[in-house]
């Protein structure tokens, strides 16, 4: 059995614009919400709007202690 790789994903964040993370990590537009929980009886999305125009890396494992950005807890995995 593979064990599944995490890694973060690169993303520009635009200044004012609401953003909606996946929580649940049953998405097809990771780290985006794409509205699959509800299949799946799962937590909606976290959203957060972006307060500069930024290069962030956000998390798609899950597990990070600070949602919805990389904290580097995919490695532990
Ligand atoms: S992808 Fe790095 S903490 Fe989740």
């Amino acid at each position: 059995m593979n064990k599944k790789i995490y890694a973060p994903i690169k993303i520009t964040l635009e200044k004012d614009k609401r953003y909606a993370w996946c929580t649940c990590s049953h998405s097809e537009k990771q780290p985006f919400c794409d509205g699959t929980h509800r299949a799946h009886e799962k937590p909606g999305s976290l959203g957060f709007v972006a307060e500069t125009n930024n290069e962030v890396w956000l998390c798609t494992c899950k597990h990070t202690g600070n949602p919805p950005y990389c904290d580097g807890t995919h490695k532990t995995l």
